[in-house]
């Protein structure tokens, strides 16, 4: 459209985005996320992630040919500092400029924030004993913290050295928006029509091997196989704010940052 305004046109339209951009620019360096602790947010920020980044910065967003992204909070970088980079990307790299809309690149801050690595200082609210019970009597029956629980979901008793708070946050209210690897739910159905349930440890063109319910290795011949059914849904039931309060999952996270610090087990 710009070619019809002229050469005058197309000059006030330079200046008129160099305005935009400069005024833009000092504004989104403190800019918050509107979407900022919503898990949906996250959930698709993952989706345009996986088409439209992981082929240089990887699946896991650790890096290929473009850098590990999951370091930046840690460096200090923030929210609106991480969206400029995205939306204008690197000039002189390969690094792409977007021009998506505003609320997708947000919900791609949104993403990298929950798998980035970050300080424990995000860990310094709540109370460790009373998320202790909390995790015994919510959490325990499918996962180990400190050496003892459940073997289902993941041993947690590391996992706030390499999540952030808000990732954290978001696996506990809606596990489903994001399944770890070797986690992810399926069901088989024989030829003989009997259904089992469980999580997928591995999978070749042969043959799979799935953790049922009952914690049993199990692993499956596809030719004696009916059916494999990937799942959306994650075998962690979400724990919403009328489970699990804010302040419950302060303490919570708060316990399990102390077992990193070489808090008492269970
Ligand atoms: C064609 C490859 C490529 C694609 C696609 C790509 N990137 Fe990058 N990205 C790079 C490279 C290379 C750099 C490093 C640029 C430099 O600093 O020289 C980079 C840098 C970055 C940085 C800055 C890292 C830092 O430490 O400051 C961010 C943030 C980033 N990319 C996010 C994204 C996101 C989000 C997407 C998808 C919307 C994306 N990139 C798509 C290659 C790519
Ligand atoms: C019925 C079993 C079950 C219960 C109960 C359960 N979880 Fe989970 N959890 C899982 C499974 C399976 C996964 C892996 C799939 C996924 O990420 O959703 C998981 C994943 C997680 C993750 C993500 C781990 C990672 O490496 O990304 C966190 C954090 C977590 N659970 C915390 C909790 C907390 C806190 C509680 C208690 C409030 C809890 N879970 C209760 C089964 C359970």
């Amino acid at each position: 459209m710009a070619h019809c305004w002229g050469k005058r046109g197309e000059t006030l339209l330079a200046a008129l985005a160099l305005l935009l951009s400069t005024s833009v620019a000092s504004a989104q360096d403190s800019l918050a996320n509107p979407h900022e602790g919503n898990p949906g947010a996250a959930r698709a920020g993952r989706a345009l992630f996986e088409t439209r980044c992981a082929e240089c910065h990887g699946a896991d967003a650790k890096g290929i040919s473009g850098p590990d992204l999951t370091d930046l909070w840690a460096a200090g970088r923030s929210d609106g500092g991480v969206f400029q980079t995205i939306q204008r990307g690197v000039p002189g790299s390969i690094m792409p400029s977007s021009s998506a809309p505003d609320d997708e690149l947000w919900a791609i801050v949104s993403y990298l924030k929950g798998i980035s690595t970050v300080s424990p200082v995000e860990f310094a609210t709540g109370n460790a004993d009373e998320g202790r019970q909390m995790f015994g009597a919510n959490c325990a029956g499918c996962h180990r913290a400190g050496g003892s629980g459940g073997r289902l979901g993941p041993d947690l008793s590391r996992i706030t050295l390499s999540r952030s708070r808000a990732g954290l946050m978001s696996s506990i209210r809606d596990p489903s928006a994001a399944m770890r690897v070797g986690y992810r739910t399926v069901t088989v159905v024989t030829a003989e029509g009997q259904r089992i349930r469980g999580l997928k440890k591995a999978e070749d063109a042969f043959s799979i091997q799935i953790v049922d319910t009952a914690e049993r290795l199990q692993g499956y011949l596809k030719t004696d196989l009916r059916e494999v059914q990937n799942e959306a849904q994650s075998l962690m039931p979400p724990f919403g704010p009328d489970r699990l309060t804010d302040g419950d999952l302060d303490n919570l996270l708060r316990f399990l940052a102390s077992l990193r610090e070489g808090g008492d087990a269970l």
